[in-house]
């Protein structure tokens, strides 16, 4: 049998470990993962005791307790705290979520946290998200009119038009299904992945967009979009409930119907 070995500093190994010292009852341990790419160290796993009563109800509420209270160093996004910005999506017990909106009496055991999955990382649990919005730009986020005059002026939409963009608008970017797409995983560089193809269908679906044509040809690629293989974790991750596999499906079968 084939035996693989990780490069050595690639091995997550147990760093340190933060007690709880005033013998509270109601407490919670937090296994974080931590990694300073500065440093030549391995990442490791710090461990958290944290006191519950303390401490606000959701999975950010804790890691903000940790920062403020016990080891300022922890690293992480957030911002709106209440699941409309996207920046605080990690890793949390084993799924991507966001740390805003997962209650943390939700999870029985220790609550463990890493990084979004197999994406750089900048430091502990902030991932490089350069690639996604590289690849965000290439699909040209924008309305576009044939008579640019058109964008100066508000464009209206029947309120059976507007309907189609329900369940696309909502996105907060936060690639939770992005990263839990193991097509994604694998070919990243070149597959533009659940998130990106669904804010590529949010502009084909516009009744106002007029490059739809466009926009499908050069969606028309085999690593762009048919590296999806409707595995269907991206839609069964989403913290919005949304749907990017049926997106994806969307835009095979606007391009079928074009051929
Ligand atoms: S349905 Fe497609 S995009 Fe979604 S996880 Fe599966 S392969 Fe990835
Ligand atoms: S589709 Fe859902 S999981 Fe994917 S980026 Fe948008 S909100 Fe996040
Ligand atoms: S902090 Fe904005 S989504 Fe969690």
């Amino acid at each position: 049998m084939v035996e693989l070995r990780l490069p050595k500093n690639s091995r997550v190994t147990k760093g340190k470990e933060y007690k709880l010292r005033n013998g509270s009852k109601d407490k919670k341990s937090f296994v974080i993962y931590r990694y300073d790419p500065e440093k030549k160290d391995n990442p490791r796993t710090d461990t958290y005791e944290v006191d519950l009563k303390d401490c606000g109800p959701m999975v950010l509420d804790a890691l903000i307790t940790i920062k403020n209270n016990i080891d300022p160093t922890l690293t992480f996004r957030r911002s709106c705290r209440e699941g409309v910005c996207g920046s605080c999506s990690m890793n949390i017990d084993g799924t991507n979520t966001l740390a805003c909106t997962k209650y943390i009496k939700d999870i029985t055991k220790d609550v463990k946290i890493y990084p979004l999955p197999h994406m750089p990382v900048i430091k502990d649990l902030v991932p490089d998200l350069s690639n996604v919005y590289r690849q965000y730009d290439s699909i040209e986020p924008w309305l576009k009119k044939k008579n640019v005059k058109e964008l100066s002026r508000e464009n209206i939409q029947l309120p059976e038009d507007r309907k189609e963009l329900d369940g696309l608008y909502e996105c907060i970017m936060c690639f939770c299904c992005s990263t839990s797409c193991p097509s994604y995983w694998w070919n990243g560089d070149k597959y533009l992945g659940p998130a990106i193809l669904l804010q590529a269908w949010r502009w084909i679906a516009d009744t106002r967009d007029e490059a739809t044509n466009e926009r499908l040809d050069s969606l028309e690629d085999p690593f762009k979009l048919y590296r999806c293989h409707t595995i269907m974790n991206c839609t069964k991750t989403c913290p919005k409930g949304l749907n990017p596999a049926k997106a994806i499906s969307n835009i095979k079968q606007k391009i079928l119907a074009k051929r």
